[in-house]
């Protein structure tokens, strides 16, 4: 692809110049002044500032090495050492054609291909998947694509919680007042109401709280009754998670869960004792500041009443039993050695932020030869309109596949009122696609760090940036097939793409930054990116269905040009959306 051939060009050049720079750092990225040009490298600073050189001297004299003459117009040094590249209208065109032909879809597959392990999702047993896990499981499942259309190795692991002090309550619940029928009909509903009640008995009455102790007790010691019902519940969960992942069309390589770490814990907290890193504690095993960091990024310290104060990480409780971080300790051994990860993410709320800092922390002290990147992206709340954390009604947290209905009925509605005369089938089908779509797209648009405000009517919008907006672009690049006009066939594509008018060029370089985009989210961990650049995307591309016509057009050569813009606009878009996890129609 054309920018990988300048930026090819642009590193051979400094290594004439400069033979020992690491040009992995040399990187062409799209203007920020669109006025300057179209790309800009600001690399070479950073190679003058190690060499104690002048900036513009060092840019001047890669200037005189570099040839990509052919592609550009103009290659122009600019304050203080940057290069910006302005290409030549025919190099756009040239790209364009390419991907016409199918030869790329403007971005390239990575050279070196990364092992990735993405941990989203990860609802609990016996209760629903939540609005909380909502944001896990769209921007993991984003993260995932992404990474794997650049040609990323992807593990996929969900780490459901499906062992706890919570199960002693369950159990009991099970094993006094379960109702089947109930547990037929909805099972997690069903374990959510045992788990309300006996919790709720074990308020008040002591004598419950011992009995769901017993029953904990029991089950941590492997009885088989209470294995069996364990195992019942993990199953009957699962079923129903796994109803909702197909709906939303989200995929693990691997649902682990915190129980499969349970042999290992023993072992791993002995060792950590062994080694020094964990000690005693009020008789729980921590792990404490060991010095090596300044107080305020020491994830085991924290300033209260003016000073600074343990902070520690405890890895067995009082009472002998193992807790989330020492299965989270177990998890990344575990991982660590399976998959040999390049970078491990783990997508949660904000509130996880401490515990994530010190697990990191931990695991490096406990295996300082580790180097891979770990990750805690981590998101916000959603909120109701009120700015209230996002609750039915009736005060209850929101269960996502209650949601997901909301979202296909409103949708509905508005497919019906928009096209009555369609099949009901297909206005179902498209009101499934269009409602899941929004709801996915407007959990994505937000920075993930910020939280948002849950609005139907907004997301659900035909104007404005919302997934049914997208959508519907798309479905305007398909009208001329729809009409049953046939594409150039690849064989009679032009080597170069005529794109006379100002909207062609601009719909044309901003489908260059395709790549780019893709190349930020999975840097930053941002579907956010992708959504704003394909919002960008579907404005040029009606500005240029409303100021270039295509089948009114006398030429040949330029109606068929305007045919293959228009197409791979669709594709773009169909791509982009299908990396957010949204899928396309052609009408709509
Ligand atoms: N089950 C947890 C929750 O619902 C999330 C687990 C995240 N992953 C991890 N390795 N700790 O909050």
């Amino acid at each position: 692809m054309l920018i990988d051939t300048l930026q090819d060009r642009l590193r051979a050049a400094v290594t004439q110049v400069v033979p020992e720079a690491q040009t992995a750092r040399v990187l062409l990225r799209p203007c920020s002044n669109p006025a300057h040009g179209d790309y800009e490298t600001t690399s070479l600073m950073g190679i003058a500032k190690e060499r104690k050189q002048n900036p513009r001297a060092l840019a001047e004299a890669v200037l005189a090495q570099l040839d990509v003459s052919e592609a550009c117009e103009t290659v122009q040094i600019s304050g203080a050492g940057f290069l910006n590249f302005r290409l030549r209208e025919s190099a756009l065109g040239r790209v364009v054609a390419e991907a016409a032909r199918h030869e790329h879809l403007f971005f390239s597959r990575a050279a070196a291909p990364r092992s990735v392990v993405i941990d989203f999702s990860a609802p609990n047993v016996a209760k629903p998947l939540h609005v909380g896990h909502i944001r896990s499981t769209f921007l993991g499942d984003s993260l995932a694509r992404t990474f794997r259309a650049l040609g990323h190795r992807v593990v996929t692991d969900n780490h459901i919680g499906d062992w706890g002090t919570q199960f002693g309550m369950l159990l009991l619940g099970w094993k006094s007042s379960l109702h089947p029928d109930a547990l037929a009909r909805d099972p997690i509903g069903e374990m959510e109401r045992l788990y309300k009640e006996v919790n709720a008995r074990c308020k008040e009455d002591p004598s419950a709280r011992d009995l769901a102790r017993a029953e904990l007790v029991k089950l941590q010691a492997g009885d088989a009754e209470n294995l069996g019902i364990w195992r019942e519940m993990q199953r009957l969960s699962q079923s129903q998670f796994d109803t909702i992942y197909q709906r939303l069309g989200v995929r693990f390589d691997h649902t682990l869960g915190e129980s499969f770490y349970n042999p290992r814990l023993p072992g791993l907290v002995e060792e950590l004792a062994k080694l020094g890193i964990a000690r005693e504690s009020e008789g729980a095993l921590a792990i404490f500041s060991d010095g090596a960091s300044p107080p305020k990024d020491d994830p085991f310290l924290i300033h209260r009443d003016g000073e600074w104060q343990a902070n520690p990480f405890i890895v067995r409780k009082s009472d002998g039993g193992f807790n989330y971080a020492s299965t989270d300790l177990a998890t990344l051994e575990y991982r660590s050695r399976e998959w040999s990860p390049a970078e491990v993410l783990y997508v949660t709320d904000g509130r996880q932020q401490l515990h994530f800092r010190q697990l990191f922390a931990a695991y490096r002290r406990w295996h300082p030869e580790f180097t891979a990147r770990v990750e805690h992206v981590w998101f916000g709340s959603i909120l109701g309109e009120d700015g209230k954390p996002f609750k039915t009604r009736s005060g209850d947290t929101v269960k996502l596949a209650e949601l997901l209905d909301e979202a296909e009925e409103r949708a509905l509605a508005l497919v019906v009122a928009k096209n009555p005369d369609l099949p009901e089938a297909e206005q179902r089908e498209i009101a499934r696609r269009v409602g899941l779509g929004a709801v996915k797209y407007a959990d994505l648009l937000p920075n993930r760090q910020s939280d948002y405000v849950f609005s139907w009517d907004k997301m659900l919008a035909l104007n404005g940036n919302t997934a049914p907006y997208l959508q519907y672009a798309y479905t305007r690049t398909r009208s001329l097939q729809r009409k049953g006009v046939e594409l150039p066939t690849a064989t009679e594509i032009p080597e170069v793409l005529p794109l006379p008018t100002p909207a062609e060029q601009s719909l044309a370089r901003h489908l260059l930054n395709f790549g780019f985009t893709l190349e930020a989210v999975v840097a930053d961990y941002r579907p956010n990116f992708l959504c704003n650049y394909l919002y960008e995307l579907a404005g040029r591309f009606s500005q240029f269905w409303e100021n270039c016509p295509v089948l009114k057009t006398e030429d040949p050569a330029l109606r068929a040009s305007r045919m293959l813009l228009g197409d791979v606009t669709g594709r773009v878009l169909q791509q982009g959306l299908d990396l957010l996890g949204i899928e396309t129609l052609d009408r709509m």
